[in-house]
């Protein structure tokens, strides 16, 4: 069904208040493939759990939510599964029931908001794992032809958060499902991120389960980024900035503790948190936005502030950091 004038505040983490035009969500991909038929899909919007979106105006068009639920064993071994997950599932959900069911890969992605559908997007990635670790396929509705298409690992371009869907493909296609392969047996323990070895040795944990994993990310996350159900926010609103070697050796000079880290092609990927904190943004508060006290790379709204002010905060920074650090900082978060 289709409604209209519909208040989008509750459907993202940001809880901005903005106005779409029509609403509908849909649980299956025949429900879509209706929905798509009755309109003519000019402007569309996708909105998994609004974890990673902006609304700065009304959405003068057609808002679709994804519900699909469900998951399904594709194919099994002794030590692998592959489990395919509706796209409309909540990604901690999925991460909860493969750790329940003793099926490894995931654990460091716990907690992270947001959709299943939605996490092909941007690749998501926390505590050294990535989606496309695990990735095996996604299906997703073309939209003009109304066919359903299968991508394969390598069809989906992945990147540090990016796809192939955030680039040529944007806007073409609808995710309805995606196909992940996790261990039964001997899972690959990842702890190399520093701050899970701290955590676990806090937990007195010597020799981890999945479960500890994720029980050290929950509460790794837990201390640092604010919940969205207490103070809005979309997670890192910029992504950690990948640059040459030249740029963090000046850097250097004047910052000798600079953190960075190796990234591919011989590329360094500096921390967008620090240079933001270090130019003094961390904690700054306006009126009902402001930037988090515990994580300079998250931007908040306290209240009731616009999708305009948080862009005008983000343009500010952007511009900061490029005149002190000659570094020019790209937005994560989709701005609508
Ligand atoms: P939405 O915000 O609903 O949508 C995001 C984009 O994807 C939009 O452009 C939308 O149109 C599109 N989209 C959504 N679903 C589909 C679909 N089915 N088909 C096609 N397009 C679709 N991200 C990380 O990578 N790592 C983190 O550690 C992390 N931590 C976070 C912590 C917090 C507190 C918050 C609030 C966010 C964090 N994020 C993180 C960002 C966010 O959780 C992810 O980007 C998540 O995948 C977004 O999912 P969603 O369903 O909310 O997407
Ligand atoms: N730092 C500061 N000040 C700050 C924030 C960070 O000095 O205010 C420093 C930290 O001390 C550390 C470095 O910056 O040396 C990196 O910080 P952290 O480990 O907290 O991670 P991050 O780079 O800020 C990234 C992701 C997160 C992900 C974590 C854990 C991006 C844009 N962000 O954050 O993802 O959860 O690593 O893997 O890549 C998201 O994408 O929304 C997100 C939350």
């Amino acid at each position: 069904m289709i409604s209209e004038n519909v208040e989008l505040k509750p459907y993202t983490t940001f809880g901005i208040s903005a106005i779409a035009k029509k609403f509908a969500a849909f649980s299956s991909v025949q429900e879509l493939r209706t929905i798509l038929g009755e309109n003519d899909h000019k402007e569309l919007l996708i909105l998994g759990g609004g974890s990673n979106v902006l609304f700065t105006s009304d959405f003068d068009g057609l808002v679709l939510h994804n519900t699909i639920k469900g998951f399904q064993v594709m194919h099994e071994t002794e030590t692998e599964i592959w489990l395919k997950s509706g796209a409309g599932e909540v990604w901690h959900d999925l991460v909860m029931h493969c750790i329940a069911n003793d099926f490894g890969g995931i654990e460091n992605l716990s907690l992270i908001p947001g959709s299943v559908g939605a996490s092909p997007m941007q690749n998501i990635g926390a505590y050294g794992v990535e989606i496309k670790d695990v990735f095996i396929e996604l299906e997703a509705l073309h939209i003009s032809s109304g066919e359903l298409h299968t991508f394969k690992k390598d069809d989906c371009q992945f990147g540090y958060r990016e796809s192939i869907f955030k680039r040529e493909k944007k806007g073409e296609y609808i995710i309805t499902s995606v196909t992940f392969a996790l261990t039964k047996k001997q899972h690959a323990i990842n702890t190399k991120y520093g701050a899970i070895e701290e955590q676990l040795k806090q937990m007195g944990v010597s020799s981890p389960s999945i479960q500890d994993i994720s029980n050290a990310v929950i509460a790794i996350r837990s201390s640092k980024l604010p919940d969205p159900k207490k103070i809005g926010n979309a997670g890192s609103f910029f992504k950690n900035p990948v640059v040459d070697k030249e740029v963090l050796s000046k850097i250097q000079n004047s910052h000798e503790n600079v953190p960075h880290y190796p990234a591919p092609n011989n590329k360094i990927k500096l921390a967008a948190g620090w240079l933001i904190d270090q130019a003094g943004w961390k904690g700054k508060t306006f009126d009902d936005f402001g930037v988090h006290k515990n994580q300079a790379l998250v931007l908040v709204n306290y209240g009731n502030c616009s999708g305009k002010e948080i862009l005008n905060l983000s343009e500010r920074i952007i511009e900061d950091i490029s005149n002190k650090f000659g570094v020019r900082l790209e937005r994560e978060v989709n701005i609508i």
